[in-house]
């Protein structure tokens, strides 16, 4: 009896410190007892993500002249995990996400319906490779 109280008590420990780990933000591969500095793509994801969230309304209303930008520096910026950016998975998928960001660009093109596909690329890649941010990145999508 007493053995299954220990038990009972271990696991709850267990799934609690399981659960306070779950940062949502993140992707898995933090180190944990180093300071944490942001990668090069974290930043880059911040701004991408604040970018597009900042452009979303005029798009919306098809009021925007400006060209968007597209950002080439996905193949590049250095993952927290350094060999997750160099993936040719990781890679294919950032040439998928610069051709559908190019394509909002394009003339006579339905800049609403370009922009939600290229929203569909960013949760293409999240959820191979980080699936954290997805709940954050599906309210870039314009109804
Ligand atoms: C080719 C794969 C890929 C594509 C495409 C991609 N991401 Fe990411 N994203 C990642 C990876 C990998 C990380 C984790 C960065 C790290 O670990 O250094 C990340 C991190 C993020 C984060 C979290 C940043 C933080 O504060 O921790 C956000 C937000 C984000 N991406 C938004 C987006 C948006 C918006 C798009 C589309 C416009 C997008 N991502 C497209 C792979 C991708």
């Amino acid at each position: 009896m007493k053995n299954k109280a220990f038990y009972t008590i271990a696991s709850l420990v267990f799934a609690i410190i399981l659960l306070s780990n779950c940062d949502e933000k993140k992707c898995a591969a933090q180190p944990k007892y180093t300071m944490a500095v942001d990668s090069e793509l974290t930043l880059l994801m911040r701004d991408m993500y604040t970018y597009y969230d900042s452009i979303k309304v005029d798009i919306s209303n098809g009021t925007l002249a400006k060209d968007i930008q597209i950002f080439q520096e996905v193949h590049k910026a250095v993952a927290t995990s350094p060999e997750k950016s160099s993936s040719e998975l990781y890679q294919a998928m950032a040439t998928i996400y610069v051709q559908s960001a190019e394509r909002i660009n394009s003339p006579n093109v339905n800049q609403k319906m370009a922009f939600n596909l290229m929203v569909d690329n960013c949760i293409n890649c999240h959820k191979q490779m980080c699936p954290g941010p997805m709940v954050r990145i599906k309210k870039l999508y314009l109804e």
